[in-house]
């Protein structure tokens, strides 16, 4: 039996899929933690009754902000943190309190097209095979050692919502799986 806690900053369809698929496990998802209060997310979690926080980053270091939730992952006794769209880069500071328990989701098939416009990139480019990755946060940005890799080929006639909407297919199925496995895995608890 293991706890997470998810973090996200914006819609939460991966939030949603994760709590989904861990209901009726052994584990628990104890919290989201949230730093945009407008975020769609938040409505996911009072639907699903799953105890939110939000930190707001405004006006506090980004230290103050981390120590806060290293606090909140302490009192829930946290053994993995699974970013889900989380806006925020993490500092070494945080990154190495949680080394190896920090994981995260990217819409691209890195080391291509890391950062914010993962999804926009992969579109615009060349490339006939696009696709998602699951990897450990270092404290680099999206340069973590990979876990896993899905992708597709596509044709070049879909727009890019089409592409969006088969990039987030592959993350709802398979980012709840791999956070199951390493949740079962010894070494995590
Ligand atoms: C996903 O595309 C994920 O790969 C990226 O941020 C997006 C979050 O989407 N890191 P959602 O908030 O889970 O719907």
């Amino acid at each position: 039996m293991a706890n997470l806690a998810v973090f996200a900053s914006g819609n939460g369809s991966n939030f949603e899929a994760i709590a989904k698929e861990l209901a009726g496990t052994e584990h628990s998802l104890k919290f989201l933690l949230c730093n945009n209060k407008n975020a769609f997310v938040l409505k996911r979690a009072d639907r699903l009754g799953i105890i939110k926080y939000l930190i707001n980053y405004t006006g506090k270091s980004r230290h103050d902000a981390e120590e806060k939730m290293i606090e909140l992952l302490k009192l829930h006794r946290i053994d993995l943190v699974v970013l889900a769209g989380f806006m925020k880069i993490l500092t070494p500071l945080f990154v190495s309190e949680y080394s190896n328990k920090i994981i995260n989701i990217h819409p691209s098939l890195l080391p291509k097209y890391p950062g914010t416009k993962g999804i926009e990139e992969s579109y615009y480019s060349e490339d006939k095979e696009l696709g998602i990755t699951i990897h450990f946060v270092d404290t680099g940005v999206d340069t973590g050692k990979i876990i896993l890799q899905k992708s597709f080929v596509r044709s070049g006639k879909e727009t890019l919502k089409e592409i969006e909407e088969r990039i987030h297919i592959l993350e709802h199925l398979y980012y709840p799986q791999v956070i199951l496995e390493l949740l079962n895995k010894t070494g995590i608890k």
